[in-house]
């Protein structure tokens, strides 16, 4: 049986986020795939998210980039220097000449850093509290004689007022539409959010406030600069991976991250409506054991605005079901597409018309060169790569 055509479900029905229509909702997700060079996007991603763009009016997120080189590692692209920032505006360039919408996605790493680079770089190894997410961590930090520590208050201002207000006006500059704020997955400003990882003692530890000040205190600091309506936030409260505990936590992750939707929609209330909200969806072991982790309902009864929903969407046997009920059930839901966007360039195309969908390799999401990257066709395109060649392309700066 061939796939469902979805041209005629809520996933083709224009979306306004922020000040923008999109046309339809389906979202390219950031993934981290390696294919910078020198911590600078290159000439592999312009084609890669340019092919993803063609449809009109979609909205593409682009993968994780270092807010400075002081909470990174060396494989990730950054926004921190003007070389990065006019090579991420060809990129931006690109997706606008589709007609189509780019966000990037302000990523601060924390004690998920890579202690050699930082050290390599005169970079303190820093994060909420001194404590390391895993054992790996711990060693390759003992090793470089790198030792995590806990972030002072003046850091975390630099951190604020420096480093992410520089990432944030250089994603303006080279024109991005939307910035969103990497609140998941473990990484730094998430790390501030759990007890688990945040144990300091100061304005920025203890209680949920204290806990959200962080994240609070800079994004209101963005907004004096950034209109509400290009900001996101990325979410992802049931991680149970890198030393944090999901539903085990000792304060459900419902009541910590409830509480940050309800600040959200606190200043939405005044005129600050975010543009939107990337929620992801438990993994699905972690479903089977909590299904009622799959209902939303709990974040619809806080924040009323745009959800991004990353939510594991898969084929199922071509009638995409859980994707068609989830748009069904909320009209401000935009469904985001990780795996699915990496194999198939024309994604929406193939979505909207019923075709059906390259499969994705999984062995060469994290790497290099070309093979799995520009080497997917599109439908009906009969193209040959080699992968011994594509896996020796290694991409060129784009400034
Ligand atoms: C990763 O590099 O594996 C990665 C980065 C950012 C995420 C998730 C995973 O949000």
């Amino acid at each position: 049986m061939s796939p469902k055509a979805l041209n005629n479900t809520n996933l083709f029905a224009p979306i306004q986020v922020g000040s923008n229509t999109l046309k339809h909702r389906i979202t390219h997700m950031p993934t981290t795939r390696l294919r910078s060079t020198e911590q600078v996007p290159t000439d592999l991603q312009l084609q890669y998210y340019g092919d993803r763009a063609a449809y009109p009016g979609t909205l593409i997120s682009v993968e994780a980039t270092a807010i400075s080189n002081k909470t990174a590692n060396g494989y990730v692209p950054g926004i921190w220097s003007s070389r990065q920032t006019k090579a991420w505006k060809k990129i931006v360039d690109e997706v606008h000449k589709h007609d189509s919408f780019i966000s990037s996605q302000l990523w601060a790493m924390g004690r998920a850093s890579d202690p050699n680079y930082l050290k390599g770089n005169g970079a303190k190894f820093s994060a909420a509290s001194a404590i390391y997410k895993d054992e790996d961590s711990k060693k390759a930090a003992e090793q470089a004689e790198w030792p995590l520590q806990e972030m002072t208050v003046e850091e975390i201002k630099e951190m604020i007022y420096t480093d992410f207000t520089n990432a944030a006006k250089n994603a303006l500059e080279a024109g991005f539409d939307y910035i969103e704020l990497h609140h998941g997955n473990g990484y730094l400003l998430e790390q501030f959010l759990y007890p688990v990882s945040n144990q300091r003692t100061d304005q920025y530890g203890g209680s949920i406030e204290n806990r959200s000040r962080l994240f609070l205190e800079l994004l209101d600091h963005l907004l004096t600069f950034v209109p509400a309506s290009k900001i996101g936030i990325k979410m992802a409260p049931f991680m149970e991976e890198d030393g944090f505990l999901g539903v085990n936590e000792s304060i459900h992750p419902i009541v910590t991250n409830g509480y940050l939707l309800s600040e959200l929609q606190q200043r939405a209330n005044k005129g600050q409506e975010l543009a939107f909200v990337t929620m992801t969806d438990a993994r699905t072991d972690i479903l089977e054991k909590h299904p009622e982790l799959a209902s939303f309902d709990w974040i619809r009864s806080i924040w009323k605005g745009v959800i991004i929903r990353n939510g594991n969407y898969g084929y199922e046997n071509g009638d995409y079901a859980t994707l068609v009920k989830n748009l069904q059930d909320d009209d401000k839901t935009l469904a985001g597409f990780g795996r699915h966007f990496i194999a198939n360039p024309d994604l929406v195309e193939r979505l909207e018309k019923g075709y059906e969908l390259n499969k994705y390799d999984r062995n060469f999401f994290y790497y290099g060169g070309n093979w799995s990257y520009n080497s997917y066709p599109k439908y009906g395109e009969t193209v040959h790569f080699s992968q011994e060649d594509e896996l020796k392309v290694v991409g060129k700066p784009l400034a």
